[in-house]
């Protein structure tokens, strides 16, 4: 593997500014080994949208096939419908590339400061299902605008799809110290989909005898995420109840600016896409004040997916090293210094 070919979506807002400093860290982490990296830059976004009407045409999706990972900024900007590009591009691109597997690593790093008193140690993964649940687009309204107005959103759940994602989580689970799921739902209410899922976890237990399992309604799981998030391993949850819940899980290990992500397609039928939880915030974007570090712990899930476990470690144990000195320090960097700072941890 000379050569690693990267689609990169930059987007919108701060998307750009830390996209730069993941290929920075990327490029600096490969360079003993001597794989270079080969980038080709997808004008998507509000930009384009704005420019041709186009949010991601079948040209572009048929050119990103074509590469090893995708590394994506940010989408979504206030000049833009709301929907439109969340739709049309990013969850276009999950879905079309089959990405079942959105994973979401929450991690407290030595020296980051909870916002929980005492958080304990915090160290788990959430898979949430990318590609079905409330997320499909499935519903409609009726008599939009007057007072008989009927909105609906329908949860898709196939056993195919809840069947592929709780193996994965299952097999991310035994391959882990603890060795411990967490099925998150909310079959008390949803009882079509909940108890599908419930089944479900239980059928696959059968192939990992060493996996234990517990059920947490949704609802308690934002409890216990706050007055004991050790409790977690790993968690398997359905696409809306994992967007919520990664959320939570980021603002008690950090912020945002800290929480990486991956869309996995593990059949590799199609290339995953590597991308932080946060989105564009335009309110900061061009000031320098980005926080880059989801990006760059994005672009070591993405080295861990080729194979490159360890220059994946190296890319986490040199941002671990950033966040303790952060703790000690009171200056205050740029999006570029963070990267550039990194970047140098890795290479030396
Ligand atoms: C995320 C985001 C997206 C989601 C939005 C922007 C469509 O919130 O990646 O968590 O809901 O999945
Ligand atoms: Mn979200």
């Amino acid at each position: 593997d000379q050569q690693i070919n990267l689609a990169v979506v930059a987007g919108d807002g701060i998307g750009t500014e830390v996209v730069e400093q993941g290929l920075k860290v990327l490029d600096a982490v490969l360079a003993p080994s001597g794989t270079k990296v080969g980038t080709t830059e997808f004008d998507l976004g509000a930009r384009r949208w704005h420019a041709t009407g186009d949010t991601l045409t079948d040209e572009d999706l048929g050119r990103i096939k074509q590469h090893d990972a995708i590394l994506l900024g940010a989408i979504g900007d206030p000049t833009v419908p709301s929907g439109v590009l969340e739709r049309g591009l990013l969850l276009k691109l999950r879905f079309t590339l089959d990405h079942y597997v959105n994973l979401r690593p929450s991690k407290l790093f030595p020296g980051v400061r909870s916002p929980l008193a005492e958080p304990g140690e915090v160290d788990f993964v959430v898979v949430r299902e990318g590609t079905e649940g409330p997320y499909t687009g499935n519903g409609g309204a009726l008599r939009v605008g007057t007072p008989a107005e009927i909105a609906t959103e329908v949860s898709v759940n196939t056993a195919f799809g809840v069947e592929r994602v709780v193996r994965d989580a299952f097999a991310r689970a035994a391959k882990r110290e603890r060795k411990h799921l967490t099925l998150v739902h909310k079959h008390n209410v949803l009882v079509h989909a909940g108890h599908l899922w419930r089944r479900t976890v239980e059928a696959v237990n059968a192939e990992f005898p060493d996996v234990t399992t517990d059920y947490l309604h949704v609802d308690a799981a934002t409890i216990f995420l706050t007055t004991n998030p050790s409790r977690f391993d790993v968690i398997v949850t359905d696409n809306l109840f994992g967007d919520i819940l990664t959320d939570q899980a980021a603002a008690i290990t950090g912020g945002i600016g800290l929480a990486a992500s991956a869309n996995i397609n593990p059949d590799r039928t199609a290339p995953s896409m590597f991308e932080p939880v946060h989105g564009s915030a335009p309110d900061i974007a061009g000031t320098g004040k980005a926080d880059p570090t989801a990006t760059i712990l994005s672009v070591g899930l993405l080295l861990d997916h080729l194979g490159r476990a360890e220059e994946s470690a190296a890319v986490q144990a040199a941002v671990s090293a950033d966040l303790v000195e952060r703790a000690t320090t009171s200056s205050v960097r740029t999006t570029a210094q963070i990267g550039a700072d990194i970047a140098a941890r890795v290479a030396g």
